[in-house]
């Protein structure tokens, strides 16, 4: 029996979207993406690998969950008993501090952590990259979580190229609010939106030509420190990887009435002065760019249209980390 420690990802929302893949099974993207890891949400996973079971099994938040939820989990296993020459079956631990599956990026803390606590629990002693590499597998979004502060995905051409790298600390003023309009698991996975969205969105190509420009904007609104460009850039961003379903067969959107109730919010917070945009990911809930030192004033704003217990401030969090003595 091989027993790992607890392992720490927290997660990460994507400035500039990940939205499609070029290869599935390798989960190879259509385009570099960049995010900001935040503090407020993580995952906290272990590993065991035991010649006596019979299956790999995955137990999220004490309760044993289905092969659906197996899949990604096992491809990563798969990969490092291999690269560990290691035939034993694993019972893999998780606890999420954030809703799972609610676009709140439980997937990129769950695959990040686990990357990082499979490979302890086999001995490995992989490097950074190789554990972006590991965590893609799983995935996408999850390479990013091996790093704190803000990292670029860069889609490489192939499984040894397509990983990410550090790029700023952030270290300075900046800061995340998160609305939470529903915590509750959505209706279509950011997996099947984007393989349905690359498929039969028209409106897919243009959201690629203008990825480019998008990136290199906002590495220098990051160099800059400038919080009012990044989150500008970042909105857009992703309004346009949103209009993109609207033109899928069938059509869908993670939109809800709430969803843009809080982004009216944002628009009010504007003018009255606040440096602060939004971005959204695959469900409803909305997640606020502005100054760290302005999160108190911005979440007393909102108070008046949200509750106290749908408000989340986050400020920029670590890479994966060890933990002895686990959350919960
Ligand atoms: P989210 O917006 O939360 O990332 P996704 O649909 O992209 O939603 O991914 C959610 C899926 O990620 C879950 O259904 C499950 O398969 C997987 N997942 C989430 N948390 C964990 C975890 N801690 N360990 C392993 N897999 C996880
Ligand atoms: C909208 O990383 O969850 O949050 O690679 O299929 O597991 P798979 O998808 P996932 O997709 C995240 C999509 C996104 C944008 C982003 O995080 O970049």
């Amino acid at each position: 029996m091989m027993k790992g420690e607890w392992v720490r990802a927290h997660t990460n929302i994507a400035l500039i979207k990940y939205w499609g893949k070029e290869n599935e099974k390798l989960i190879i993207p259509m385009n570099n993406s960049l995010s900001l890891t935040l503090d407020a949400f993580y995952t906290e996973t272990r590993v065991i690998f035991d010649e006596n079971l019979k299956a790999d099994e995955l137990y999220l938040d004490n309760t044993i969950q289905d092969l659906a939820a197996l899949e990604k989990v096992k491809t990563v296993l798969n990969i490092v008993r291999e690269k560990a020459g290691i035939k034993a079956k694993a019972r893999v631990e998780s606890y999420n501090h954030v809703p799972t599956a609610a676009g709140l990026a439980s997937s990129a803390s769950g695959l990040a952590a686990l990357a990082g606590a499979a490979s302890l629990a086999a001995g490995l002693d992989l490097s950074e990259k190789e554990l972006s590499k590991l965590a893609r597998r799983g995935s996408g979004s999850a390479s990013r979580s091996v790093y704190g502060g803000f990292a670029e995905w860069q889609k490489g051409t192939d499984d040894d190229t397509s990983y990410a790298v550090p790029i700023d600390d952030a270290s300075w003023d900046i800061g995340m609010l998160f609305i939470v309009v529903n915590d509750k698991k959505k209706d279509v996975s950011s997996r099947e939106g984007m393989r349905r969205t690359v498929k039969t969105s028209p409106f897919y190509q243009g959201w690629l030509d203008t990825l480019d420009a998008d990136l290199s904007a906002i590495k220098e609104a990051i160099k800059q420190q400038n919080v009012h460009e990044v989150g500008a850039i970042a909105e857009r961003n992703a309004l346009k990887m949103h209009a993109t379903t609207l033109g899928a067969n069938p059509p869908f959107t993670y939109w809800s009435p709430d969803s843009m109730r809080a982004m009216e919010s944002v628009r009010d917070l504007r003018e009255q002065g606040y440096s602060v945009h939004f971005t959204m990911d695959a469900g409803p809930n909305v997640k606020l760019i502005c100054k760290q030192s302005q999160l108190a004033e911005i979440k007393a704003y909102l108070l008046k249209d949200f509750s106290e217990s749908q408000l989340i401030e986050a400020r920029p969090g670590p890479g994966l980390l060890v933990v002895s003595e686990f959350s919960k």
